[in-house]
């Protein structure tokens, strides 16, 4: 029998339903949490979800790069929806709950939805789906037919056709809005630009562009050769292709299309299924093995049969779409606010392989973070080559108890870095020793640190570990910092490399001639860093000193020393007493800032630094804290606010720039809603589609 280690102990270790069984207690330990939760708890909590979720949605669909699987952003989902539906006290129009994900980006014109592009409810097992087709004959009294489609793990694509032509192509975006791609679309051979047969004057029809994993893998083949970034997944691929500002390089990465959904008004069929045969005679490739369904049995067999064979296709899949067929059926049902009551999606279960662990390597990020990977022999999954997994930190690693050489269950779920989930113990042989961490820097041979509740084990030689240099300079030049033009990671590991800087003060001796001599640099790129680095003269001192990325001094600790301590002298003289004392700087922050202080190559920094005219004290001749930046915009605030009086908050818009005013108009720009907001301003802002957000949102247009 087989046995398998994994890292959630709540697993029956020879469980074919694992992951079912899984999420199954998770859900009860969530619930059972939830329900037991006082207001306050559940205050905490949910803001911290919330930020949780926005930063994945940033994750998955700016950066393209999810750092967790599709089911654990619906895991924490859940917990919010839970949440926010135990304790309505606390809604807010501007939780993720509230919205579909946006992937929405500035270089494209923006396109409002005729029909909003909405996602559909996820489903995890047998049982889900058999509540769903419940749920669909008790409110509509039917029992009516389904279609079963493939669920295509690409980049959601929606088309008008106007008499017979193409007009448009929209991106998702974040379902109401989305980026007019047509000029890319018009690229893509699977798309019809001019129809054929009997179609309707106007409709819309919705689909999925995928990047076949033949397409995907010589791509990746080509960058990899070429030393550019790689494509973490085909869907990456794909969305990141339909992106791109030249259509002639989208057209040379064969991109596909298949559609599933058609809207419009007085379309030719009731039926969802017969459409979708018509729209193939006007020339449309419909997502392949769909199939018409009538009962849950046969729709329970569709699932199993491609929960297999999934791995044939030539495309990735993610789960399989389950529709009501009849389109006045579907009307009846209608939707919640981000999904269709007439369709679910049941996901697949994460794809998994065996592979042996050739070694593990260690290595050191910018913070100085040390992070463990696991080097295998290659497998194919998920449409790709395996050859490396994370293993995130010491703890993983000791409680999958990892030996060497072991087989090891890889996992890809969501198609992420693909995660190591177990162990095959059986198959270890006898004589392997655990895998240990190493106990100093693979850098520069220092003794790593830990500190204590805390995972990782990081390298504390700041100032002589290169990429914790690396790290130092890139923080000082970035945006919320110093904001240098022109300078980036490439570069600085570059200057690095010739061993022009080894500290932010060596940035400021940098010459033109040496700049522009540099690989890929010419003379402009070398005046526009020089006059970068000439600008930060007039970065006011709360931003030098969170430049100088004193480890925990983050933006509003900076904000809040410089405005209690006003110089960097002051600072350096303050004791753990004075530090202490200043409201929200803890023994941690202070201790920190002690032993930065301490290093006499920090103290000679800051007069280097002081020598290039850095700011070093609090320029008290300008009104402290104010800013234009809401220059322009109206507000007006309702409810009650955790951080701000009512006529505190007033002020700070005052400070900034802002106007006040007291009703909402169309003119408004925002309305800042507090606690115990009145319901009718929220449904005027609502109705006339003014943004409502939180004190938290405020802050953020101010800092
Ligand atoms: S129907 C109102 N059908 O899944 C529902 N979506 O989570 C419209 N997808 O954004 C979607 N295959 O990108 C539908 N056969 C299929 C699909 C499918 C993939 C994607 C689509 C959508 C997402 C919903």
């Amino acid at each position: 029998m087989k046995k398998i280690c994994t890292n959630t102990s709540a697993v029956h270790p020879d469980s074919e339903n694992k992951v079912e069984i899984r999420s199954f207690f998770i859900l009860l330990m969530h619930y059972k949490e939830i329900l037991s939760m006082v207001p306050e708890e559940a205050k905490k909590r949910i803001n911290k979800l919330r930020q949780e979720i926005e930063l994945h949605n940033h994750n998955y669909y700016k950066l393209n790069q999810p750092t967790i699987t599709d089911f654990e952003f619906d895991l924490l989902l859940g917990d919010l929806i839970a949440l926010e539906n135990k304790f309505p006290q606390f809604f807010d129009p501007n939780s993720p709950t509230q919205r579909v994900g946006s992937d929405i980006s500035r270089e494209f014109q923006q396109v409002t939805h005729q029909y909003p592009m909405l996602s559909l409810s996820n489903s995890y097992s047998e049982t889900e789906v058999t509540e769903f087709i419940q749920r669909v004959e008790k409110f509509s009294g039917e029992r009516p037919d389904y279609v079963c489609e493939l669920k295509l793990d690409g980049t959601s694509i929606s088309l008008t056709y106007r008499d017979g032509e193409l007009q448009r192509a929209v991106t998702r975006g974040d379902g109401e809005k989305g980026d007019d791609v047509t000029a890319n679309v018009r690229t893509i051979r699977s798309i019809p630009l001019k129809l054929q047969g009997n179609y309707p004057p106007e409709f819309e029809i919705r689909g999925e562009i995928v990047m076949p994993f033949s397409v995907f893998e010589a791509i990746n083949l080509e960058r990899g050769e070429q030393d550019e970034p790689l494509f973490a997944n085909p869907r990456n691929a794909a969305s990141g292709t339909l992106k791109l500002q030249n259509s002639a390089v989208v057209a040379s990465r064969k991109l596909d299309a298949y559609f599933y959904y058609i809207l419009g008004e007085n379309l030719p069929a009731d039926g969802h299924y017969e459409l979708l045969q018509q729209a193939a005679s006007w020339g449309f490739q419909l997502s392949p093995h769909t199939q018409k369904c009538s009962d849950i049995k046969e729709i329970l067999h569709y699932l199993a049969v491609w929960e297999k064979k999934r791995t044939e296709l030539p495309f990735a899949t993610d789960g399989v779409v389950i529709k009501v067929n009849s389109k006045s059926i579907q009307d009846e049902l209608g939707f919640t606010a981000k999904s269709p009551r007439w369709a679910i999606a049941f996901k697949f279960k994460a794809e998994r392989v065996s592979t042996r662990l050739t070694n593990v390597t260690f290595q050191v990020g910018r913070t100085g973070v040390v992070t463990p990977v696991a080097n295998l022999e290659p497998v194919q999954l998920g449409g790709t080559v395996v050859k490396r997994a994370s293993l995130h930190n010491a703890d993983f690693i000791q409680n999958l108890d990892l030996h060497t050489n072991d087989l090891v269950y890889v996992e890809k779920g969501g198609e992420i870095i693909p995660k190591i989930v177990g162990i095959e113990v059986a198959q270890r042989d006898p004589s392997s020793l655990p895998v240990q961490f190493i106990k100093n820097c693979p850098e520069c041979g220092t003794g790593l640190i830990r500190e204590e509740g805390e995972a990782a084990w990081y390298c504390p030689n700041e100032d002589e570990c290169p990429p914790l240099i690396k790290g130092k300079i890139e923080h000082f030049i970035s945006r919320k910092a110093m904001n240098v033009d022109g300078l980036g990671s490439e570069t600085i590991d570059l200057l690095f490399q010739q061993g022009f800087v080894r500290n932010v003060a060596d940035l400021y001796d940098l010459k033109r001639e040496q700049l522009a001599s540099m690989e890929r640099m010419g003379e402009k790129s070398a005046d526009r860093i020089i006059d970068g680095l000439k600008k930060t003269t007039e970065i006011p001192f709360e931003r030098v000193l969170f430049a100088l990325g004193i480890r925990y001094v983050g933006e509003t600790v900076a904000k809040k020393l410089a405005k209690e301590i006003q110089s960097v002298d002051r600072l350096q003289q303050a004791d753990l007493t004075t530090l202490t004392s200043i409201d929200e700087i803890g023994i941690k922050i202070a201790e920190s800032i002690l032993s930065w202080f301490s290093k006499s190559q920090h103290l000679e920094l800051i007069e280097r630094l002081k020598g290039h005219h850095l700011k070093f004290e609090v320029d008290n001749t300008k009104i402290e804290g104010s800013s234009e930046k809401l220059k322009g915009l109206s507000f007006v605030i309702s409810g009650t606010f955790k951080n701000y009086s009512r006529d505190g908050l007033k002020a700070d818009i005052e400070l900034h720039g802002g106007k006040n005013v007291s009703s909402i108009s169309a003119k408004t720009s925002y309305l800042i809603a507090g606690e115990n907001i009145g319901p009718s301003k929220l449904e005027k802002a609502t109705h006339l589609k003014i943004p409502i957000i939180t004190e938290e949102n405020y802050r953020q247009l101010t800092d």
